[in-house]
């Protein structure tokens, strides 16, 4: 059903037949639906839909090296390979006593917690790592350690790295050669630091753009993921059988999350797939028959579930369909404690994941349990000398196959701390090529565009000089927040191209964010759009860009009225609705998370000085642009399938097309609206939640309006001011006389255990107007009525303003309150006198490891 349509659309003819092409299958469109994915050859009789490969052949030398040194290693030995510790809790002192097999750094984790830790630092880690792991001076064996990293738009952890755009663009740039020189440039950025594997591609295919990892996604279509699959994989690792392959120049890949992660219910991030197994397989696995034959050495579990089952734990996903079905002969690696999610098990205990199938723990912190309870397990039987030694082998091949026995160290590598290799310019044009093959033009009434660089020309928007929103999540820091344009040396904004191009044929520009503007200019490009945000933290409940009464909107408007011909350059990791802005621009262009060359943007947008345009746009959409604001699934051959811009669409400067004003009704109910992870801002509650107060826990009143005064009442809440009046509330404890603050969500209990996972804080943006006199218990409590509580008298002492406190929602899960049934995702509690004002209390990122947590 897919590619009925796709037959229509004639502007896509080229694109599919290059696709098509590059999957090796010479299918016509229609057949292709019943066809196993592509990459598969074999033709297949049974009854189940996975697709049957051969698996690669294992060469005898390796095998007999690999079993040979298994059969020398104690069963210490044997545990400590199947484990994946993190760079900020692992010491080379632990690799050597726990002769762990691999360690990985997190998103944002860095050399000595320095985000621009230089080469020198990342391969001065990378060799204490190593040698700790080749130490035989305790009569253990040498076998070198993999470091693993989220390479996944460039070496998007390591400062001064090239960042190209994220997957969601290079879906809509329809190359797969493109995708193969990323790869290779890539691999030669994460060898300056003395790594060896990256945790990409990402394979999802994302059929819920509400989904935070969309724009990890190539897109909704399972042919672009399985030709990409195959084309990053050869560039990161180079092509089987050829002398490069896993060479000096290369990398390990991971083909990532298996299987199913972009096709949640709901888009909920680790959330369950509900898909039939037929879709499951047509749609969700494309990527890894491709991946598989181009060699990918790992492959990542997914955290999702498929039919209320974690994949972590699903043994018939991960051994029979991907080892057995799908001949798979590398490793699976856990994501970051997901073996934890699985029933049963805990993050230091799961043998439940490893007698499915997962090879290697990504296990950050409790690596040193999690060891203890894997030797115990195989010792008594609960996994078997089989099942260890299978996943060793597997473990030990793989390291084998990429050479890291030869390797040395990694500081005497030939690519290692090479400076001029990290954000090269080759890599730079190549990344600012991929951001020109990215744009997809939406709207070009008038045409607008291309422009005359001659122009008197208006930047505008929060977007233009900013390259940590170009970049987005996983850039520098995990979720791509806190970024400023110093963080990325080499780089260039939108802005920064623009003006280059502008100078350059005796324009002018003026850069202002807000558009108020000096001189009246000829035209105004306005770069504006989503601010970064990674894994579940991006997760949406509609697709509502921002409402009638957003500021974006306010400015396309107004300049708009007044008559100045607006271009907009919109920054997103996923489609969105954006009728009003649409109407509100002449032209429009899909920019998505263009990385750190922004250079790309002015390229398209201007005509050279002699009128010449040497570019036109070519990107096309990979994903379906929504109607409405809940047309979050909207997906190219969905019965229901009517977007406003179909899969495939993209104008070009050539062909000009006028676009009639789009209905700016959003489809959304006021309900449907509230932010997610917000539970009170400008000293209020939000809509679905009550701010409650007074003595005794199971009876608290509720604030009706915005204060609550009364001589008993302790405490008392009256509005205070931050920044302006009234924006937040003041909680008066009087002396002697203990009691609660309180919010409580009024609807269903909140779900907080995938954010209780990682690194994430209940943030409390508060000032202590008179310091309490005795401890200050924050709390959350779940719908059995059980509390946990932190003492947080410790970050109020060391503290004299506004400040945003946060408290790890780790901390609250191991006190033992059930993180998935939360009906007061706040409470305060003092015996004494205190004032604090409190003006925002809300969920946030703590990826630096600022999150406060006192131990029990
Ligand atoms: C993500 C993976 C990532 C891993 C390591 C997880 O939370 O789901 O995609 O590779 O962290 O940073
Ligand atoms: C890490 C990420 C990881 C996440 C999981 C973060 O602190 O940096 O890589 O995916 O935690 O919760």
């Amino acid at each position: 059903m897919l590619i009925e349509k796709f037959g229509r659309a004639s502007a896509l003819g080229a694109f599919l037949a290059l696709l098509l092409a590059a999957c090796g299958d010479t299918a016509p469109p229609d057949a292709l639906e019943s066809a196993t994915p592509s990459g598969d050859a074999t033709a297949q009789s049974t009854a189940d839909p996975w697709p049957r490969l051969e698996a690669a052949p294992l060469d005898p030398e390796v095998e007999a090296f690999v079993a040979d040194l298994l059969g020398r290693m104690t069963l210490e030995e044997k545990v400590g390979q199947v484990i994946q510790a993190e760079l900020r809790s692992v010491t080379p002192e632990d690799i050597k006593r726990y002769h762990l097999g691999s360690v990985l750094n997190g998103g944002g984790s860095t050399p000595n917690n320095d985000k621009h830790a230089s080469l020198a630092a990342w391969v001065e880690f990378a060799d204490s790592f190593y040698d700790a792991s080749m130490d035989t001076s305790d009569g253990k064996l040498a076998i070198p350690i993999l470091w693993g990293s989220d390479a996944v738009h460039g070496h998007s952890n390591v400062y001064g790295a090239t960042i190209f755009p994220h997957n969601i663009g290079l879906g809509a740039a329809n190359d797969v050669e493109l995708l193969r020189e990323i790869g290779a440039a890539t691999a030669i950025e994460m060898l300056t630091t003395g790594l060896d594997w990256t945790f990409a591609p990402t394979l999802a295919v994302v059929r819920d753009d509400r989904w935070g990892r969309t724009y990890e996604g190539y897109s909704e279509d399972p042919r672009i993921v399985a030709a990409y699959a195959q084309a990053i994989i050869e560039g990161l690792q180079g092509v089987p059988g050829t002398p490069e392959h896993l060479g000096e120049d290369k990398i390990l890949a991971t083909a990532k999350h298996y299987l199913g992660d972009g096709g949640t219910d709901a888009g909920r991030d680790q959330g369950d797939n509900i898909d039939s197994e037929e879709d499951l397989v047509h749609i969700h696995n494309a990527g890894y028959p491709s991946a598989i034959k181009a060699g990918v050495r790992s492959v990542m579990a997914s955290f999702s579930s498929w039919q209320g089952q974690k994949v972590h734990g699903h043994r018939y996903l991960l051994t029979t369909a991907l080892k057995g079905y799908m001949g798979f002969n590398g490793f699976v690696v856990g994501d970051w404690n997901a073996h934890g999610q699985v029933e049963s098990c805990s993050n230091d205990n799961c043998a439940p994941a490893f007698n499915a199938g997962i090879d290697m723990f990504m296990v950050p912190e409790d690596f040193r349990g999690l060891y203890d309870n894997l030797l115990a397990q195989v010792q008594e039987g609960t996994i078997t000398q089989a099942r260890l030694d299978d996943a060793v082998t597997r473990i030990l091949r793989v390291k084998k196959q990429a050479g890291l026995f030869e390797a040395r160290r990694p500081s005497s590598r030939p690519h290692s701390a090479r400076q001029e290799e990290l954000g090269s310019s080759a890599h730079r044009e190549l990344a600012r090529r991929a951001v020109r093959q990215s744009l997809v033009l939406l709207k070009n009434n008038n045409s607008v565009l291309p422009l005359a660089p001659a122009y008197r020309v208006l930047v505008a928007g929060d977007g233009a000089d900013n390259v940590g929103k170009q970049t987005g999540g996983w850039t520098l820091t995990w979720q791509g927040t806190g970024n400023t344009n110093e963080d990325f040396p080499g780089a260039t904004s939108a802005y920064a191209g623009i003006r280059e191009a502008v100078e350059a044929a005796g324009g002018t520009v003026e850069l202002k964010v807000e558009g108020r503007y000096e001189e009246r200019p000829d035209v105004a490009i306005v770069v504006f759009g989503e601010d970064p945000y990674a894994e579940f933290q991006g997760d949406a409940p509609n697709l509502q860009y921002e409402n009638d009464n957003g500021p974006d909107l306010a400015l396309l408007r107004a300049l708009k009225a007044d008559g100045i011909p607006v271009v907009s350059v919109f920054l997103s990791g996923r489609p969105m609705w954006v009728n009003p802005h649409l109407n509100a621009s002449d032209a429009f262009v899909a920019a998505w998370l263009p990385g750190s060359e922004g250079g790309g943007i002015a390229d398209l947008l201007f005509e050279q000085p002699d009128g010449s345009m040497p570019y036109d746009f070519t990107g096309r959409l990979s994903y379906s642009w929504p109607r409405a604001a809940d047309q979050a699934a909207v997906n190219a051959g969905d019965d229901d399938d009517d977007p406003l811009f179909t899969y495939g669409y993209g104008l070009t400067l050539a062909e000009g097309s006028e676009l009639a004003a789009f209905s700016e009704e959003s489809g959304l109910s006021d309900a449907d609206t509230g932010a997610s992870g917000i539970y009170f801002a400008e000293g209020r509650a939000l809509t679905g939640f009550s701010a409650m107060l007074g003595g005794d826990r199971d009876n608290l009143l509720v604030v009706e309006g915005l204060e609550m005064r009364g001589e008993f009442l302790s405490p008392s809440m009256r509005m205070a001011d931050r920044d302006v009046q009234g924006d937040s509330s003041l909680l008066h404890w009087r002396a002697g006389a203990p009691g609660y603050f309180a919010i409580r969500a009024d609807g269903r209990p909140l779900d907080l255990q995938r954010e209780s996972n990682g690194h994430l804080a209940l943030s409390l943006l508060m000032r202590a107007a008179q310091r309490p006199s005795s401890p200050v218990l924050m709390g959350m409590r779940d719908a059995s009525g059980k509390t946990a509580q932190v003492d947080v008298m410790p970050l109020l002492e060391s503290s004299d303003g506004w400040e945003n406190h946060r408290v790890s929602l780790r901390c609250f899960a191991e006190r033992g309150v059930d993180m998935q049934q939360i009906t007061v995702p706040l409470e305060l509690y003092t015996t004494d006198e205190a004032q604090l004002v409190l003006a925002e209390v809300r969920l946030a990122t703590a990826a630096e490891g600022d999150a406060y947590c006192p131990e029990q």
